[in-house]
């Protein structure tokens, strides 16, 4: 029998702007929508939905969640599918997700399943979505404590990227988004990893060309392998040890929440440690990712215990096949290398190195 072929889907336009805000007028103009559903979170319902309502001069109804990682389950999706339903959402209806990663995810989610799938467009407000969440098609909730465990992949009819929403989006979550932008430089471009290190570069400026940089990265690497059954895995460099800890943080009575890219962050600081030890990076350039990140995210300490619970948390990582953790390992910043096997003794290393 011959391999069976797999039809690559197209990824969905990315308009930015203008040109995004166009389309959506067009699109909504010409597809006689029956109803037009618009989902924030508490957060953006306030600091975004101003600038949409700008823009969007058709009769909607406003579909809010609670903000937050915590809220990215399937009881809120219930919630939505009952709004949906009650308020008479039919096939033909639309669904424009106004929001961070959280709302776009959920809210695709939300969107492909609810009577089998009505058309959604993302409107991402935050640096990490922008760059991407919004990019690539994954929908999902966490669920039993794992994240994104249920899920589609479906692209959203486009998505419309305005750095306008960053005016309000707080520093910190700016800086989070920023950790995938660097990931992007370590995983497919050296020269625009040195750019985004560069210390005339200001994190809090207009960063038009770099979230234009980034996403085009996340797009091609994307389009070559939809549903990750290769090239895709590189996209998680970091993600690996990034979530174990940020999960491990998430569940701990007392410690303070990470954002998902100060984890990833630190993930990829020993992920590079793993590199050097694996996958032949040269040491300069491990020290240059953690200069690197260093000077942007604020030092974590890990006690032992911490180290045995995340290293527990591994285990459980989506991506393992045959009950082997596999890393995504730099051979040279911009070169990654994928399904990386390594020793209990070189995490330990990679811990060692990052309290360093
Ligand atoms: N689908 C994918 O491929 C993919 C990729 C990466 C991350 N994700 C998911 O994305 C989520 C993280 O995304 P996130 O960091 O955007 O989280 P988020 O949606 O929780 O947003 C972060 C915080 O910023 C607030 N916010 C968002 N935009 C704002 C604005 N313009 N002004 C003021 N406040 C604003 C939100 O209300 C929230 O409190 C995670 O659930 C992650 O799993 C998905
Ligand atoms: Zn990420």
């Amino acid at each position: 029998m011959g391999k069976k072929k797999i039809d690559k889907p197209s990824i969905s336009t990315i308009l930015y702007t203008e040109k995004g805000w166009n389309r959506l007028d067009e699109t909504v103009g010409s597809n006689q929508y029956t109803s037009i559903f618009v989902l924030t979170d508490s957060n953006t319902k306030t600091d975004c939905l101003p600038l949409f309502d700008n823009h969007f001069q058709y009769a909607y109804t406003l579909l809010t969640m609670e903000a937050g990682e915590t809220n990215k389950h399937l009881a809120t999706c219930e919630d939505l599918w009952a709004s949906l339903s009650d308020q008479g959402a039919d096939r033909n209806s639309l669904l424009i997700n106004l929001g961070g990663g959280v709302v776009t995810d959920l809210g695709g989610f939300v969107s492909c399943t609810y009577k089998r799938g009505i058309d959604f467009i993302n409107i991402p407000t935050s640096l990490l979505a922008m760059v991407d969440a919004s990019v690539g098609g994954k929908t999902g909730v966490d669920f039993q404590g794992l994240k994104n465990q249920i899920g589609i992949i479906k692209e959203p009819e486009f998505v419309v990227i305005d750095q306008v929403f960053l005016q309000t989006l707080p520093p910190d979550e700016r800086r989070s988004g920023y950790a995938e932008m660097l990931k992007h430089g370590l995983i497919a471009d050296a020269d625009y990893f040195s750019m985004l290190s560069s210390n005339s570069i200001d994190i809090n400026d207009q960063l038009t060309d770099h979230i234009r940089q980034s996403v085009s990265i996340k797009s091609q690497v994307v389009t070559e392998d939809p549903f990750e059954q290769g090239l895709r895995k590189i996209l998680n460099y970091g993600h690996t040890l990034g979530h174990a800890i940020e999960t491990h943080f998430l569940e701990h009575p007392t410690k303070d929440r990470l954002l998902h890219g100060e984890a990833i962050a630190i993930g990829m600081i020993m992920e590079a440690e793993l590199s050097c030890r694996t996958t032949n990076l040269t040491v300069e350039e491990r020290d240059q990712i953690k200069t690197v990140f260093s000077s942007i995210y604020d030092p974590v300490s890990f006690a032992e215990s911490d180290v045995i619970a995340i290293k527990g948390l591994l285990r459980h990582d989506k991506k393992n096949q045959s009950n082997q953790v596999r890393f995504v390992l730099l051979q040279a910043i911009g070169k990654p290398v994928i399904d990386c096997l390594v020793s209990e003794e070189d995490i330990n290393a990679a811990f060692q190195f990052y309290a360093d």
